[in-house]
């Protein structure tokens, strides 16, 4: 395999790191380039731990792991919500995914988290499912904070979860206890 993988908690990221993995997120998300030159985060939520494989200093692939008590129907729940996963073109379609989505749901379990949730456009979904990801029915409501007011998050989405102590994801709404990631 090309590169090497690395888990990395906040607390131990370097701004070298967090500039190499800021100039992955604009390749491969070019639309929001303008967001991540200047921070990981997303809509304000940024991660607690983060999975990459690194190559002389490029950033080949990436996960980063949002930590998050969440309200799913009438229960609280601890999640690891997964965010600006990539893989840079050239590497692509060779696991590099797989790999980095691994270690960083290694970590949320070894964290004890009830489970993971991700949101992610609907072709990705048959990704995700070959990873062990499960998809939450298409009107699952869910719902996000930004700036104190209550919303859905954006209609293209959907959710899946990836089971870790809690095995069934509980029905009703997904109330995420802050904005989206
Ligand atoms: C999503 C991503 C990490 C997957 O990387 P990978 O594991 O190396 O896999 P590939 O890129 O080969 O694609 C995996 C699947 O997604 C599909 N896919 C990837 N990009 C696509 C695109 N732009 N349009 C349509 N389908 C796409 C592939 O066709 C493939 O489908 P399959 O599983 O049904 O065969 C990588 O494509 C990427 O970095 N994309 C840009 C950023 C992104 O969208 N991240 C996901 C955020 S939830």
């Amino acid at each position: 395999m090309t590169g090497h993988l690395r888990l990395i908690p906040e607390e131990a990221m370097t701004p070298d790191l967090d500039a190499a993995i800021r100039r992955g997120l604009c390749v491969c998300f070019p639309d929001n380039a303008a967001d991540f030159s200047l921070t990981r985060s997303w809509h304000g939520s940024g991660p607690a731990w983060t999975a990459l494989v690194e190559d002389d200093g490029l950033i080949l692939a990436h996960a980063g792991a949002v930590d998050r008590v969440i309200r799913a129907g009438d229960r609280p729940l601890a999640v690891a919500g997964i965010q600006n996963v990539y893989v840079l073109p050239p590497h692509r379609a060779s696991g590099l995914s797989n790999l980095v989505m691994k270690a960083v749901m290694e970590e949320a379990a070894r964290r004890a988290r009830d489970c993971g949730l991700l949101f992610c456009v609907p072709r990705l979904e048959r990704l995700y499912s070959r990873m062990g990801w499960i998809a939450l029915p298409a009107d699952t409501p869910v719902v996000r904070v930004d700036g104190g007011v209550e919303c859905p998050i954006p209609g293209k989405n959907i959710a899946m979860y990836y089971p870790l102590a809690q095995r069934d994801f509980p029905p009703g709404l997904i109330h995420l206890q802050g904005n989206d990631w």
